[in-house]
This record gives C-alpha cells, structure tokens and sequence, in this order.
C-alpha cells in the first residue's frame, strides 16, 4: 500500500503514548536538532563563470569562487554537493583538470522524468550564485595499478573523464552511449579511446568488454545500473588479480526488504513502506520536502533522529556512536516492527 493511511495499525496505536510524550519534549525547538542533520563545515560559494552544451541534453557548468582565490585540491572521481536555488541538493562529480584550481567543472544530463535537479541546472545561467559543499571522493582514483581500463556510459563520463588523463598510457578507455550526438566530452577524449555509441555498434557486451582488460587491471566502470550489474557479475570470472570500482548514479534498488509500519512523529502520518521501496520514497510521498543527495547512504543528508523501534542499519557511513538513536532514511530500514522517527 502506498498511500498515508488515516488510523493506523494496531501495532502503531501501542506507541502512541511514547509519541505523545516524544513530541512533547522533542519538538521543542529548545531540546532537540532539526532533521535531517546535515553534515557541515565545508561549505562554499561559488559564481557560475559559463554554461556550455556538450551533447544532447547535457550541459556543463564551470564555477569560480566570486573572490577568484582558488578552489579546494581534489582528485579524479571526487564530486561536489550543489545547493540549487530550490534547495535541492544534488551531487555531481568534477570533470575538469585537477590541476587547474581556479575553477571546477561539472556536467548534468537533463532527465525530465527525474527530480527537477537536472531540470534546474539546466535553467542556470553564468553570473548565478551557488553553494556548494566538498569535493569529497566516494570513487576513489587508486593511481598506482600498472593498467587500467574505463568503461563510461553516457553522463558517466563525468567522473572517468579526468581518471582517464591521470592514467595515461596505462589506461585504455571504452565510452558507451545511445549516439554521438548525445556523448559530452568527445572532443576532451585520450587517445585510442574506443567510443561504441548503441546506433552504430548495437548494445554493449560488457563481459566482451570486460574480457579485454589486462590481467591484474583496474576496472573503473560508470554508468548505469545494467552496466554495473554486468561488471560485477563477471569481472572476477575473466579477471580473477584484477580490481573493480564502480559508481552509479542512482539508489540501488532495495534487497531482500521486509515491509514495515513507519509513524512520523513530529507530523503525526502512519506509513507502510513496502518491501520494494526505501524508506525515503515512503517518506517523500506524504513529505515531498524531505532532504536527500546521494541516496545511496554515504552523504548523510537523510539523517534522521529515531525515536523508537530497531533499524537494519543499511549503511557504512553512520559513526557507531549515532547508530542508536539515528538512521540514513534511503538505504536503511525495519529489522522488524515499526519505526517512529522524528519527522
Ligand atoms: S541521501 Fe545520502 S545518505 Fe541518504
């Protein structure tokens, strides 16, 4: 069931007493943090210095700090979070040169079916002010394989592009997409790069792709969720010394859920979350608001207070002195019984 429901389920009714209390005390401005908590303390200001379109529904944005002092260092597969004028967070990974601190690159395809990020950054234009949070590095760049091969699809590029660059000779790269026309960064591609657009090769054959790898190779591959599944289901075969490093660009969809009672207690709203839905999508159908990024469980965005009942704790992220008492709403879940959470 996939909608608020107006009396809750009996299970609920035995918490309702604690939740009386826990509003009491909790809500008060005075005892308790807003949620989620966000993590802090790198946060900056930036100007949009230009806008380009580099492929069909891609843009890219280059950003400069309004005082022209440099930027934070940051390495190959590094992503910043950006604070859109909404106050939607999203994360987007630095595809331009490293070395170059005087301004940071990022690229965004427009995804009309999505959350309205890429829609609004889209509709930035230079001269804007913007906020940004990081670089942080979820996609580490280990520079000291003797080969590598790089499988990009798409906007995944993006994270690749300058892993590509730093590698050198050592790195073969294999850049997949629906066509020319809608692949950004052709022109910035290393030499020898094999570029295997669908319309003029067909789809992707990841493990014939993957059996090309070096042995003992590193395998960065970025992409979409087929892509991902494809590597990690058969590099190990093909290449049993070498090494796989992966990034999606969405949530992982949920394994072996459980579905669950879910009150929000500052609201008052009983829930059930389904088995197949993460408790965020729960949450964002009757609170559209509610803060996220990277939903896969590491930027703690989503952090929320618990009130009551016991978490599969589905992240590794969270300190162990939070676990308790507080959760990453879009990865974790139930490990049984109802949830209360301060929401
Ligand atoms: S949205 Fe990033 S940890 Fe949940």
């Amino acid at each position: 069931m996939n909608t608020a429901e107006a009396a809750p389920s009996p299970s609920l009714r035995l918490l309702a007493a604690a939740v009386d209390v826990y509003k009491k005390v909790f809500t008060n401005p005075a005892l308790s943090s807003p949620n989620p908590v966000r993590r802090s303390g790198f946060d900056l200001d930036v100007t949009i210095e230009s806008v380009r379109t580099e492929a069909q529904d891609v843009v890219s944005l280059t950003l400069v700090r309004p005082d022209g002092q440099p930027l934070p260092a940051w390495r190959p597969g590094s992503h910043v979070d950006v604070f859109l004028p909404s106050g939607k967070q999203r994360q987007y990974s630095l595809c331009g040169d490293p070395q170059d601190l005087s301004r940071y690159r990022i690229a965004a395809r427009r995804l009309p079916g999505g959350g309205g990020g890429s829609l609004e950054v889209h509709a930035l234009r230079p001269g804007a002010a913007l906020r940004i949070r990081g670089p942080r590095n979820a996609f580490t760049f280990v520079d000291s394989a003797p080969r590598y091969l790089f499988v990009a699809a798409g906007i995944g590029i993006t994270p690749i592009l300058p892993m590509t660059h730093a590698a050198g000779a050592r790195g073969r790269l294999v850049y997949l997409g629906r066509s020319r026309e809608s692949m950004p960064f052709l022109g910035e591609l290393p030499d020898g790069a094999d570029i295997r657009p669908d319309d003029e090769y067909g789809p992707p054959d990841i493990p014939a792709i993957l059996a090309e790898a070096p042995a003992g190779a590193a395998v960065y591959v970025c992409g979409p969720l087929p892509v991902l599944d494809a590597a990690q289901r058969c590099l190990f075969t093909l290449n049993p010394t070498g090494s796989l490093h992966t990034e999606r660009f969405s949530a992982a969809p949920v394994a072996d859920g459980r579905e669950f009672d879910l009150t929000l207690a500052a609201s008052g709203l009983h829930l059930r979350v389904d088995a197949a839905e993460t408790t965020l999508d729960a949450i964002r159908r009757v609170r559209p608001d509610t803060a996220f990024s990277c939903r896969q469980g590491f930027c703690g965005t989503c952090k929320t207070k618990v009130v009551a009942g016991t978490v599969d704790h589905r992240d590794r992220s969270l300190p162990d002195t939070e676990r308790a008492d507080h959760m990453l709403v879009c990865v974790s879940r139930s490990a049984g019984g109802p949830l209360v959470l301060d929401l």
